[in-house]
């Protein structure tokens, strides 16, 4: 068979991991170019010049200048390995600050953000019509609102050159007051319901998902649940709309760095059998005694998704019946607190406020179990840690959640399949029985082996859906 020719995407984001990540979209981001490079796809991923992005990319070379952008002048600048090549789009008026990368680090978001990520979309347009130091996209390829411009301006200045926007979450519309049309080079005749429109504002998001070839979403049951008005945020009209351009591809992980054995923050295991370092080390660095019953372990952003708020109220029975919990997460100063004075009433929940990716490995590698109660969960990849490394996930039954982890229900159990356990989503009884269930089954010495065997055979890499994102892209090349 003749091999497909190469093509060129340029993936346009606001984070991308290892350089800088506040979620699980710069996972993806930063993991994309590698998980494609199988499947004859050369991907580069512009990215926003913040000062950790430029101080980490030094010797980068200019491959394009802008004199004006957005009121300043700009520049391109090329950088990367062969796993992760980058374009910087270097723009000091717009990126050289401190704080955090989308608002002051205090709670608000700096008021400039619809022009910050403008910048960015039109210099991705720039770049699939004029190319960087020869280098053009056969397609343009935009994540969440921040990107969302980017397919509107490459249709308004006719570059031919098609797009695809992936939501990884739904909850952030990327919202601006109509007076900054022009500003942000909107045509005013375009804002309207069928345009970029939304709710008497201009919506980045919309514009993406209006003006965009196709659209992805990180998980088949968020594609699904995006066309109901539960899930949709106001958007779910337009998604029935689109449905026949609508395709939800799973997120895979980084195998090489979730690697349970030969983690380098982690004593390393090849079996749950072989957990009991870790989970001493654990134990140890949060400050828990010893138990006998299922250690439980968040990793997460504290925010009203997570559901992080139904599993306090649901924790009473389970440390009642000698079950732990250990969370590592950073957010609302509402939820931190909350958690803290958890902490400091019960003996078996301890609590550590802040990002840290070594602890972030430690808990996944030391917790029996890691919970994921969220409201909503477009993908989530905490839990497909937790598989990799036989820390059984117990999630609620809604987005990426439902379609990584077999629920541990007698059928399942007995045809040997059963990975986790999942509940509704919404609900702290929800949360609470399942928290019952988990302690019951690491009670039963015969099941809870299996089910921690299963877990780690499951498979969570790339491979998948890496083929399907390729296969996404040559579609659009016919
Ligand atoms: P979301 O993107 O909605 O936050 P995901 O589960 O997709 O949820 O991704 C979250 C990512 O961020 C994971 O890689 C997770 O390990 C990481 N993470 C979240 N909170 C922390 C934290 N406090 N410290 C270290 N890593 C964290
Ligand atoms: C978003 C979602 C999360 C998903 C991630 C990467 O942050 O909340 O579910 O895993 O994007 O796609």
């Amino acid at each position: 068979m003749d091999r497909p020719a190469m093509m060129r995407v340029l993936s346009v984001a606001s984070e991308c991991a290892p350089l800088i990540k506040t979620g699980g979209l710069a996972d993806v981001v930063g993991a994309l170019p590698h998980a494609l490079a199988g499947q004859d796809v050369e991907m580069r991923v512009l990215l926003p010049g913040y000062p950790k992005v430029t101080a980490e990319t030094g010797g980068a070379r200019e491959v394009a200048r802008f004199p004006e952008l957005f009121g300043g002048p700009a520049r391109i600048l090329s950088y990367g390995s062969r796993d992760l090549p980058l374009l910087i789009l270097d723009a000091p008026h717009l990126y050289d600050r401190e704080g955090g990368i989308y608002g002051d680090g205090s709670g608000s978001d700096w008021d400039d953000n619809a022009r910050r990520f403008a910048a960015l979309s039109l210099g991705a347009a720039y770049i699939a019509q004029d190319g960087a130091a020869g280098w053009r996209p056969d397609l343009v390829h935009c994540h969440d609102w921040q990107a969302g411009f980017a397919p509107y301006y490459l249709h308004k200045m006719r570059v031919g050159v098609p797009s695809v926007m992936t939501v990884h979450n739904m909850a952030f519309a990327g919202l601006v007051d109509e007076a900054h049309l022009r500003e942000l080079k909107l045509q005013p005749e375009d804002f309207h319901m069928g345009g970029f429109e939304f709710w008497g504002r201009i919506s980045a998001l919309k514009a993406g998902l209006v003006w965009s070839d196709k659209i992805t979403t990180v998980s088949p049951t968020y594609a699904r649940e995006l066309a109901q008005e539960a899930f949709g945020m106001g958007f779910d009209g337009l998604i029935r709309q689109r449905q026949d351009d609508l395709v939800g591809i799973l997120n895979g992980i980084d195998t090489d760095l979730w690697n349970p054995a030969a983690d380098i923050h982690a004593p390393p295991f090849r079996s749950p059998a072989g957990k009991s370092r870790a989970k001493k080390a654990l134990r140890q660095e949060m400050g828990l005694p010893d138990g006998d019953g299922p250690l439980a372990v968040v990793v997460s952003r504290l925010t009203e998704q997570k559901g992080l708020d139904l599993l306090l109220e649901a924790l009473p029975a389970f440390l009642a019946r000698g079950g732990q919990i250990a969370l590592l997460g950073t957010g609302s100063a509402a939820f931190e607190s909350a958690w803290r004075l958890a902490a400091a009433q019960s003996e078996g929940v301890a609590v550590r406020i802040g990002y840290d990716e070594r602890m972030s490995h430690l808990m996944i590698a030391g917790g029996d179990a890691i919970l994921v109660p969220s409201r909503f969960e477009p993908c989530g990849l905490t839990q497909l840690y937790g598989l990799r490394y036989g820390t059984v996930p117990v999630v609620a039954r809604t987005g990426g959640l439902a379609d990584t982890v077999i629920d541990a229900n007698d059928a399942a159990l007995r045809a040997g399949v059963a990975t986790g356990i999942l509940h509704d989503p919404g609900s702290a009884e929800a949360v609470a029985a399942a928290l019952g269930r988990l302690s019951d089954l690491f009670a039963d010495e015969k099941c809870w082996p299996k089910v921690a065997r299963n877990a780690m055979r499951h498979s969570v890499g790339w491979e998948g859906s890496a083929t399907a994102y390729a296969a996404l892209y040559r579609s659009l090349m016919r």
